[in-house]
Protein backbone atom coordinates (compact mmCIF):
# COMPACT_ATOMS: atom_id res chain seq x y z
CA UNK A 1 0.00 0.00 0.00
CA UNK A 2 1.90 3.21 -0.97
CA UNK A 3 0.57 6.41 -1.57
CA UNK A 4 2.26 9.98 -2.66
CA UNK A 5 4.21 12.31 0.03
CA UNK A 6 1.39 15.15 -0.41
CA UNK A 7 -1.45 12.97 0.48
CA UNK A 8 -0.28 11.30 2.94
CA UNK A 9 -1.83 13.88 6.17
CA UNK A 10 -2.59 11.59 9.03
CA UNK A 11 -0.72 8.55 10.43
CA UNK A 12 -1.61 4.90 10.99
CA UNK A 13 -3.01 4.87 14.19
CA UNK A 14 -4.83 8.58 14.11
CA UNK A 15 -8.04 9.36 12.75
CA UNK A 16 -7.89 12.14 9.86
CA UNK A 17 -7.85 14.84 11.80
CA UNK A 18 -5.86 14.58 14.36
CA UNK A 19 -3.10 17.20 14.43
CA UNK A 20 0.39 16.15 13.60
CA UNK A 21 3.07 16.05 16.09
CA UNK A 22 6.06 17.80 12.94
CA UNK A 23 4.59 18.78 10.44
CA UNK A 24 6.83 20.39 7.37
CA UNK A 25 5.27 22.51 4.43
CA UNK A 26 7.42 24.34 1.69
CA UNK A 27 10.58 23.18 3.72
CA UNK A 28 13.97 24.37 2.22
CA UNK A 29 17.36 24.71 3.70
CA UNK A 30 20.35 25.89 1.38
CA UNK A 31 23.68 25.88 2.79
CA UNK A 32 25.64 29.20 1.92
CA UNK A 33 29.58 27.70 1.47
CA UNK A 34 32.75 29.58 0.09
CA UNK A 35 32.67 27.66 -3.15
CA UNK A 36 28.65 28.40 -3.74
CA UNK A 37 25.29 27.38 -1.93
CA UNK A 38 23.99 24.21 -1.57
CA UNK A 39 20.63 23.31 -1.62
CA UNK A 40 20.02 20.28 1.09
CA UNK A 41 16.37 20.69 1.37
CA UNK A 42 14.02 22.00 -1.20
CA UNK A 43 10.18 22.39 -1.00
CA UNK A 44 9.75 19.35 1.48
CA UNK A 45 6.48 18.55 3.16
CA UNK A 46 5.56 15.80 5.87
CA UNK A 47 3.38 15.00 8.50
CA UNK A 48 4.05 12.83 11.30
CA UNK A 49 1.39 11.97 13.60
CA UNK A 50 1.55 11.87 17.32
CA UNK A 51 2.53 8.69 18.33
CA UNK A 52 3.50 7.47 14.86
CA UNK A 53 6.89 5.75 13.93
CA UNK A 54 8.01 7.41 10.55
CA UNK A 55 10.92 6.53 8.87
CA UNK A 56 13.06 8.04 6.19
CA UNK A 57 15.24 6.52 3.61
CA UNK A 58 17.13 8.15 0.73
CA UNK A 59 20.26 8.29 -1.15
CA UNK A 60 23.62 9.78 0.99
CA UNK A 61 23.83 13.74 0.96
CA UNK A 62 20.24 13.87 -0.28
CA UNK A 63 19.74 15.77 2.99
CA UNK A 64 17.79 13.24 6.13
CA UNK A 65 20.67 14.80 8.49
CA UNK A 66 19.89 18.40 7.54
CA UNK A 67 16.05 17.85 8.01
CA UNK A 68 16.89 15.95 11.45
CA UNK A 69 18.49 19.19 12.65
CA UNK A 70 15.66 21.96 11.14
CA UNK A 71 13.31 19.27 13.02
CA UNK A 72 15.34 19.36 16.76
CA UNK A 73 16.04 23.34 15.90
CA UNK A 74 19.60 23.26 15.33
CA UNK A 75 19.65 25.07 12.32
CA UNK A 76 16.81 27.56 10.50
CA UNK A 77 15.65 26.71 7.48
CA UNK A 78 15.84 28.92 4.81
CA UNK A 79 12.02 29.01 3.79
CA UNK A 80 8.75 26.76 4.50
CA UNK A 81 7.34 25.75 7.76
CA UNK A 82 8.38 23.49 10.08
CA UNK A 83 5.92 22.87 13.38
CA UNK A 84 5.80 20.63 16.16
CA UNK A 85 3.35 19.60 18.38
CA UNK A 86 1.75 22.87 16.85
CA UNK A 87 4.72 25.17 17.90
CA UNK A 88 7.18 26.24 14.90
CA UNK A 89 10.61 25.27 15.42
CA UNK A 90 13.24 28.09 16.30
CA UNK A 91 15.48 26.10 18.43
CA UNK A 92 16.11 23.40 20.68
CA UNK A 93 13.16 21.59 22.90
CA UNK A 94 12.40 19.71 25.89
CA UNK A 95 9.95 17.78 24.63
CA UNK A 96 12.27 16.41 21.68
CA UNK A 97 14.86 13.47 22.12
CA UNK A 98 17.98 13.99 19.49
CA UNK A 99 20.21 11.02 18.72
CA UNK A 100 23.01 12.09 16.22
CA UNK A 101 24.66 10.16 13.44
CA UNK A 102 27.46 10.66 15.22
CA UNK A 103 27.55 10.39 19.01
CA UNK A 104 28.70 13.56 20.01
CA UNK A 105 29.70 12.29 23.27
CA UNK A 106 32.12 14.46 26.05
CA UNK A 107 35.01 13.18 26.23
CA UNK A 108 35.38 14.02 29.75
CA UNK A 109 32.16 12.92 31.39
CA UNK A 110 31.61 9.38 31.65
CA UNK A 111 28.85 7.02 30.42
CA UNK A 112 26.55 8.14 33.42
CA UNK A 113 27.29 11.91 33.33
CA UNK A 114 26.85 11.59 29.05
CA UNK A 115 23.41 10.34 29.82
CA UNK A 116 22.52 12.33 32.81
CA UNK A 117 23.27 15.72 30.47
CA UNK A 118 19.94 16.30 28.96
CA UNK A 119 18.41 15.90 32.58
CA UNK A 120 21.05 18.22 34.15
CA UNK A 121 20.60 21.13 31.31
CA UNK A 122 17.15 20.57 31.83
CA UNK A 123 16.87 21.28 35.29
CA UNK A 124 15.68 18.27 36.22
CA UNK A 125 14.90 16.11 39.32
CA UNK A 126 18.54 14.25 39.32
CA UNK A 127 17.75 11.60 41.46
CA UNK A 128 15.02 10.23 39.65
CA UNK A 129 17.17 10.87 36.90
CA UNK A 130 20.33 9.00 38.23
CA UNK A 131 17.73 6.17 38.63
CA UNK A 132 16.31 6.41 35.31
CA UNK A 133 19.77 6.94 33.56
CA UNK A 134 21.12 3.55 35.13
CA UNK A 135 17.81 1.73 33.66
CA UNK A 136 18.83 3.25 30.22
CA UNK A 137 22.36 2.33 30.43
CA UNK A 138 21.45 -1.51 31.32
CA UNK A 139 18.45 -1.38 28.21
CA UNK A 140 21.39 -0.16 26.03
CA UNK A 141 23.50 -3.11 27.85
CA UNK A 142 26.47 -0.85 28.69
CA UNK A 143 26.19 -1.54 32.84
CA UNK A 144 29.52 -2.53 33.35
CA UNK A 145 30.67 0.73 31.72
CA UNK A 146 28.51 2.99 33.41
CA UNK A 147 31.80 4.25 34.76
CA UNK A 148 34.20 4.42 31.98
CA UNK A 149 35.21 7.47 29.07
CA UNK A 150 33.65 7.89 25.40
CA UNK A 151 37.56 6.55 24.78
CA UNK A 152 37.61 3.61 26.21
CA UNK A 153 34.23 2.57 24.23
CA UNK A 154 33.51 1.06 21.05
CA UNK A 155 31.85 3.27 17.91
CA UNK A 156 28.81 1.56 18.24
CA UNK A 157 29.06 1.65 22.05
CA UNK A 158 29.43 5.47 21.91
CA UNK A 159 26.32 5.13 19.81
CA UNK A 160 24.37 3.25 22.75
CA UNK A 161 25.35 6.11 24.58
CA UNK A 162 24.07 8.51 22.76
CA UNK A 163 20.49 6.76 22.43
CA UNK A 164 20.19 6.20 26.42
CA UNK A 165 21.10 9.81 26.42
CA UNK A 166 18.08 10.88 24.37
CA UNK A 167 15.54 8.73 26.16
CA UNK A 168 17.01 10.15 29.45
CA UNK A 169 14.42 12.91 29.74
CA UNK A 170 11.35 11.54 28.26
CA UNK A 171 10.90 13.21 25.24
CA UNK A 172 7.70 12.73 23.41
CA UNK A 173 9.52 12.99 20.15
CA UNK A 174 12.46 10.66 19.40
CA UNK A 175 14.58 12.29 16.06
CA UNK A 176 17.04 9.68 15.19
CA UNK A 177 19.62 9.77 12.57
CA UNK A 178 20.99 6.00 11.73
CA UNK A 179 20.97 5.02 15.35
CA UNK A 180 22.29 1.70 14.71
CA UNK A 181 24.40 1.80 12.09
CA UNK A 182 27.59 1.00 14.14
CA UNK A 183 26.68 -1.36 15.70
CA UNK A 184 27.33 -5.53 15.10
CA UNK A 185 24.17 -7.10 13.70
CA UNK A 186 23.07 -9.13 16.64
CA UNK A 187 22.84 -5.68 18.93
CA UNK A 188 21.42 -4.37 16.24
CA UNK A 189 18.72 -6.39 16.28
CA UNK A 190 18.44 -6.25 20.24
CA UNK A 191 18.25 -2.72 19.55
CA UNK A 192 15.33 -3.02 17.26
CA UNK A 193 13.13 -4.84 19.47
CA UNK A 194 13.65 -2.69 22.63
CA UNK A 195 13.00 0.25 20.77
CA UNK A 196 9.29 -0.97 19.33
CA UNK A 197 9.05 -1.90 23.13
CA UNK A 198 9.86 1.50 23.99
CA UNK A 199 7.73 2.87 21.44
CA UNK A 200 4.82 0.59 22.11
CA UNK A 201 5.13 1.13 26.02
CA UNK A 202 5.78 5.08 26.08
CA UNK A 203 3.62 6.48 22.54
CA UNK A 204 6.54 8.48 21.71
CA UNK A 205 6.89 9.13 18.01
CA UNK A 206 9.34 8.92 16.44
CA UNK A 207 11.50 10.03 13.21
CA UNK A 208 13.50 7.59 12.35
CA UNK A 209 16.65 7.93 9.40
CA UNK A 210 18.16 4.57 8.47
CA UNK A 211 20.06 3.06 4.95
CA UNK A 212 18.89 0.01 6.25
CA UNK A 213 15.20 -1.04 4.16
CA UNK A 214 14.68 -4.09 6.42
CA UNK A 215 15.39 -2.19 9.80
CA UNK A 216 12.75 0.76 8.14
CA UNK A 217 9.95 -1.79 7.56
CA UNK A 218 10.58 -3.40 10.84
CA UNK A 219 9.53 -0.01 12.81
CA UNK A 220 8.02 1.47 11.01
CA UNK A 221 4.04 2.90 10.67
CA UNK A 222 5.17 4.46 7.63
CA UNK A 223 8.37 4.54 5.43
CA UNK A 224 9.20 7.74 3.46
CA UNK A 225 11.45 7.86 0.24
CA UNK A 226 13.31 11.29 -0.12
CA UNK A 227 15.14 12.12 -3.71
CA UNK A 228 18.71 12.63 -4.15
CA UNK A 229 19.64 16.09 -2.95
CA UNK A 230 18.03 18.62 -3.02
CA UNK A 231 15.92 16.14 -0.86
CA UNK A 232 12.37 16.05 -0.41
CA UNK A 233 9.78 13.31 -0.28
CA UNK A 234 8.73 11.42 -3.03
CA UNK A 235 6.66 8.79 -1.99
CA UNK A 236 5.03 7.16 1.38
CA UNK A 237 4.77 3.57 2.36
CA UNK A 238 2.47 2.54 4.89
CA UNK A 239 3.76 -0.67 6.58
CA UNK A 240 0.38 -2.55 6.94
CA UNK A 241 2.19 -5.36 9.79
CA UNK A 242 0.55 -6.31 12.85
CA UNK A 243 2.31 -5.29 16.27
CA UNK A 244 4.66 -6.53 17.86
CA UNK A 245 6.68 -7.59 15.54
CA UNK A 246 9.18 -10.23 16.15
CA UNK A 247 12.52 -11.69 13.93
CA UNK A 248 9.87 -13.65 12.35
CA UNK A 249 8.69 -10.50 10.77
CA UNK A 250 11.30 -10.51 8.33
CA UNK A 251 10.53 -14.02 6.76
CA UNK A 252 6.67 -12.08 6.05
CA UNK A 253 6.37 -12.15 2.19
CA UNK A 254 4.61 -9.00 2.94
CA UNK A 255 7.57 -7.47 4.75
CA UNK A 256 10.04 -8.86 2.02
CA UNK A 257 7.49 -7.58 -0.70
CA UNK A 258 7.60 -3.47 0.71
CA UNK A 259 11.30 -4.07 0.80
CA UNK A 260 11.77 -4.99 -2.45
CA UNK A 261 9.43 -2.55 -3.35
CA UNK A 262 11.56 0.29 -1.63
CA UNK A 263 14.59 -0.93 -2.95
CA UNK A 264 13.50 -0.43 -6.40
CA UNK A 265 12.92 3.05 -5.41
CA UNK A 266 15.89 3.65 -4.29
CA UNK A 267 17.75 2.70 -7.00
CA UNK A 268 15.63 4.54 -9.27
CA UNK A 269 16.40 7.35 -7.45
CA UNK A 270 20.15 7.08 -6.90
N1 LIG B 1 27.34 22.17 7.29
C1 LIG B 1 27.24 22.02 5.97
N2 LIG B 1 27.73 22.94 5.13
C2 LIG B 1 27.61 22.81 3.80
N3 LIG B 1 27.01 21.76 3.19
C3 LIG B 1 26.51 20.80 3.99
C4 LIG B 1 26.60 20.87 5.41
N4 LIG B 1 26.02 19.76 5.94
C5 LIG B 1 25.58 19.05 4.89
N5 LIG B 1 25.88 19.67 3.72
C6 LIG B 1 25.54 19.21 2.35
O1 LIG B 1 24.12 19.05 2.31
C7 LIG B 1 23.78 17.86 1.62
C8 LIG B 1 22.94 16.97 2.51
O2 LIG B 1 23.72 16.53 3.61
P1 LIG B 1 23.13 15.59 4.73
O3 LIG B 1 24.19 15.36 5.74
O4 LIG B 1 21.85 16.18 5.21
O5 LIG B 1 22.82 14.26 3.89
P2 LIG B 1 22.32 12.82 4.38
O6 LIG B 1 21.12 12.48 3.57
O7 LIG B 1 22.18 12.81 5.85
O8 LIG B 1 23.53 11.89 3.93
P3 LIG B 1 24.06 10.51 4.59
O9 LIG B 1 23.03 9.47 4.22
O10 LIG B 1 25.35 10.28 3.89
O11 LIG B 1 24.19 10.71 6.07
C9 LIG B 1 25.09 17.22 1.17
O12 LIG B 1 25.32 17.60 -0.16
C10 LIG B 1 26.13 17.86 2.07
O13 LIG B 1 27.33 18.00 1.38
MG1 LIG C 1 23.13 11.79 7.35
Amino acid sequence: MSQSASGAETAAGDGPSAPAILAADGLSLVYPTRRGAITALEDLALSIGRGEFYSLIGPSGCGKSSLLKVAAGLLPQTAGTIVLGGTPVTGPRREVGVVFQRPTLFPWKTVMDNVLLPAETLGLDMAAAKARAAELVNLVGLEKFAGNYPSELSGGMQQRVGIARALVHDPEVLLMDEPFAALDALTREHMMIELQDIWMTTGKSVLFITHSIPEAVFLSDRVAVMSARPGRIIREHDVALGRPRDLATMGDAGFNDLCGELRGELQIDL
